[in-house]
């Protein structure tokens, strides 16, 4: 890319950094759910994954060598606590030093509690549709807090409760595989107050903890002008974006945002509304790109809550890794644009450091910075990654 367009004007101190999940590269998470529905044969397997549990140094090393300083994780609950109120010390202790080598790196620690996977003994007690599983979740983070609280800089307490919600209980696409609409708003309340009863809990030992929870936010707007593609566009924004942050005012120190999407919608009478996206760029999920969606939504985050924003997640599917240079660059250049009309944004975390189980697509989806053969466990950086030092801060 010509030097032009990888001149982007960040504030100092901003964090460039990289995500991960804990079930989407450790391999033998063998106490959650997931691991249960892939050995009965309805998921693909995750097996070893990227086997980040033994490399995490050599992982946290690349993150580093290609000039990243943010690292966001997430600890495994089903690893701390794989039989109901037993917590296990040794893993604790891995979890200690997997902190403390980022640290050694130079990363600073985002660490999230819930990405996705149960305890197989709370799933077996219903999951989040058990009113209890609230005073667990609380517990566990409660737990987390006392034992490596200190070497936590930033909280994530659950991972896009929406999309959990979406694909466990309405799409049926993730365990426990339900349809239900009424099933999937009642979850969506559930973790909300999971979230405030781990805010607390973590607050009442760390109270300068910085927490907030990852919200995957759509940018929509309207196809053509006309009064009802715009309303579509206001309800599908509250819905969609603001229903669950307005319901956790309180308790948030910053915003994480995890960008995926961009919908441009249109009313027809015969249909409904409908997504109707302009042809562009294409990730190779068919996802739609448009980096300036990001500008428009950290806008609307800072104006509705005023709070300091990171963007948790935001990444392109693209095995030939011949787009994904430009799409964090333009991304980063529509945050640098908002950042100078005065949105406080202070990090960016690209999805992901490596290659991942992407959930029910298996190991089809190749998002890394970080190429993984899932045969011999390589590590090989794919040329983007060298954007980061071209960028000229
Ligand atoms: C999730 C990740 C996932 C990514 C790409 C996000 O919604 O948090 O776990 O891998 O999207 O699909």
């Amino acid at each position: 890319m010509a030097a032009s367009e990888t001149k982007i004007n960040l504030p100092q101190g901003f964090l460039l950094g990289a995500a991960s999940a804990a079930h989407q590269v450790e391999g033998g998470n063998t106490h959650n759910n997931w691991w249960f529905y892939e050995q009965e044969g309805r998921l693909p397997q995750s097996g070893q994954a990227a086997d980040h549990y033994h490399r995490y140094e050599e992982d946290f090393r690349l993150a580093h060598d290609i000039g990243l300083n943010l690292m966001r994780i997430s600890i495994e609950w089903s690893r701390i606590e794989p039989i109901e109120g037993q917590f296990d010390q040794a893993e604790i202790r891995h979890y200690r030093l997997v902190l403390q080598s980022m640290k050694a790196h130079g990363l600073t620690r985002m660490v999230t509690l819930f990405h996705w996977t149960l305890p197989l003994w709370l799933a077996e007690q219903g999951g989040w549709e058990n009113s209890r599983a609230v005073e667990w979740f609380s517990r566990f983070s409660q737990l987390v807090a006392k034992e490596l609280g200190s070497e936590i800089d930033l909280w994530i307490t659950i991972n896009e409760p929406e999309v959990y919600s979406l694909m466990s209980y309405s799409y049926g696409l993730h365990p426990p595989f339900q349809k239900s609409l009424p099933r999937m708003i009642k979850i969506i309340h559930r973790l909300i107050r999971a979230h405030k009863a781990s805010y607390q809990a973590i607050k009442n030992i760390l109270p300068q903890a910085q927490i907030g929870l990852a919200k995957n936010n759509v940018y929509y707007d309207a196809y053509t002008k006309g009064a009802f593609n715009q309303l579509a566009v206001t309800i599908s924004n509250y819905i969609t974006n603001f229903y669950i942050l307005d319901r956790v005012k309180n308790y948030k120190d910053f915003i994480g945002l995890n960008y995926y999407f961009y919908h441009s919608l249109q009313f027809r009478l015969t249909k409904g509304w409908q997504v109707k996206n302009q042809a562009g760029p294409k990730s190779d999920m068919g996802w739609r790109t448009y980096p300036q969606g990001v500008y428009y939504l950290v806008k609307d985050l800072y104006r509705r809550y005023g709070r300091p924003i990171y963007i948790t997640e935001n990444g392109i599917a693209n095995a030939h890794d011949d787009m994904r240079a430009r799409f964090i660059a333009e991304h980063l250049q529509a945050l640098s644009q908002a950042i100078v009309e005065g949105v406080d944004v202070r990090g960016y975390c690209y999805w992901s450091l490596t290659d991942t189980y992407e959930w029910h697509d298996g190991y089809g989806p190749k998002f890394g910075l970080i190429e993984i053969n899932f045969e011999t466990l390589e590590r090989r950086v794919r040329p983007s990654a060298k954007i980061f030092k071209e960028i000229i801060l």
